[in-house]
């Protein structure tokens, strides 16, 4: 059984949204339906979520994503389709039924949390149990629990106002951990923070993931960071899945539509160049190295290759877990005899031609210097991404400013 089951779910914005969805039925555009002033946040969507399944829903700027994962709890309501959850039709509860979903059974966490900053971090993290009238030291041992979950123990009577961007995010989470929920929503949680310590709370969240095993539904923009937490990925387009798969599925088939989109408007990929998305290659193999050595700095850093370096930096190719392993089996000495033959690039190049040569290559591309120095390294996700953000495709220029993150809370408490 589906944990959430969601069913040729629509949902309409505007004073009328009867009529926006005879104008969908009638096969209008999304632009046409706007301009009789109606928004199509999401329209048929269709799609099943496994019970501990980490979802991932991506897509560029307006293409339905906050809508789809607000229609869940229903802080949007649909207009159209049901929602399953746990096999109930969760679209025809009254409001108390309503309010004790979002009490017990899913908890939200949004971009920018908002903390109370006059209560303690305990507090705040208590936030959820307060509600449901949970007494004090109940409550207090439970948001103790969750802040340890999410690695703040001993910070439990600070002050937000103490703590990082990235600790306080962490509360938010805690906060939504404590309730005890199934389903964790999670809209672009982590994108207000820096990319390190992004990757360290991606990290997290997948470790904590094997531990607790929530259902959860994360937005998220970035293509790597979808690759990195999801079971599988919803890419969202213009308020329609465009399509769903694993990380290998997406990455093996960029021809879909949706990446296709990303590589069709090559304005910006042509003036962007390797330099935009230019990452430090933190892991590199010599051709000295022994196989065992070179198959352990992968394993460090869950690299399926590594670049093979002289201590100068010249580059010299790459060395893949397979070859390694072979090597370790063969009883190899070093891996100098598997270093294949790598292509490269100049930092100048357009991320254009980058995709070319990524489709071709499957390892990590070096950008090197004039003497065949490493730089730095490029990656597929990485090139999408750059891409898709530069990309001038957002369905709507005017947007409206979406309603302020800590509303619904404040609706619950009412
Ligand atoms: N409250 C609203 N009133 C009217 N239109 C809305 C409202 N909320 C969203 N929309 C419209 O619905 C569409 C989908 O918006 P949504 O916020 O779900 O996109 P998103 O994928 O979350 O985008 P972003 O990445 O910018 O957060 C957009 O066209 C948007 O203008
Ligand atoms: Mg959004």
């Amino acid at each position: 059984m589906a944990k959430i089951r969601i069913e040729k779910l629509t949902k309409i914005f505007g004073p009328r949204p009867k009529e926006g969805l005879r104008m969908l039925d009638a096969g209008k555009s999304n632009a046409e339906i706007r301009e009789a002033g109606h928004a199509v946040g999401i329209s048929d969507v269709s799609f099943e979520v496994e019970q501990g399944e980490f979802v991932v829903v991506m897509g560029l700027s307006g293409s339905g994503k906050s809508t789809l994962i607000r229609c869940l709890n229903r802080l949007n309501e649909p207009s159209r389709g049901h929602i399953y959850i746990d096999d109930e039709d969760i679209t025809t509860y009254d409001h108390d039924q309503l309010l004790k979903l979002r009490q017990h059974k899913i908890s939200m966490v949004f971009q920018h949390f908002a903390l109370f900053p006059h209560r303690t971090v305990v507090d705040n993290a208590a936030y959820g149990l307060e509600i449901q009238g949970i007494e004090p030291e109940e409550r207090r041992r439970r948001a103790n629990e969750a802040l340890e979950l999410v690695g703040l123990k001993g910070w439990s009577d600070s002050y937000p106002s103490q703590l990082s961007g990235g600790m306080q995010q962490r509360v938010g989470l805690a906060r939504a951990l404590a309730v005890e929920p199934d389903i964790l929503l999670m809209d672009e949680a982590f994108s207000a923070l820096d990319p390190l310590i992004r990757r360290d709370m991606q990290h997290e969240m997948m470790l904590l993931q094997q531990r607790v095993k929530k259902t959860i539904v994360f937005i998220t923009h970035d293509l790597d960071e979808a690759l990195q937490v999801g079971d599988r990925i919803v890419l969202m387009k213009d308020g329609r899945v465009v399509q769903i798969g694993t990380p290998e599925d997406i990455l093996k088939n960029p021809a879909s539509a949706y990446v296709e989109r990303f590589v069709e408007n090559v304005d910006m990929s042509r003036v962007l160049t390797a330099q935009a998305v230019l990452q430090r290659a933190r892991v590199l193999a010599f051709p000295g190295d022994g196989p065992r050595t070179a198959l352990r700095k992968m394993n460090d850093d869950n690299y399926a290759s590594l670049l093979v370096v002289e201590r100068d930096y010249t580059l010299r190719g790459t060395i893949s877990v397979e070859a390694a392993s072979k090597a370790v089996q063969d009883g190899l000495k070093t891996i100098e005899p598997l270093i294949e033959e790598t292509p490269s690039i100049p930092i100048n190049e357009p991320l254009m031609s980058i995709i070319g040569i990524l489709s071709e290559w499957r390892w990590l591309l070096p950008v090197v210097d004039e003497n065949n120095k490493v730089l730095g390294v490029v990656t597929r996700a990485a090139v999408l991404t750059a891409l898709a953000e530069n990309t001038p495709d957002k369905t709507t220029s005017a947007e409206p400013e979406s309603e302020p993150e800590s509303e619904p809370e404040r609706s619950d408490a009412a």
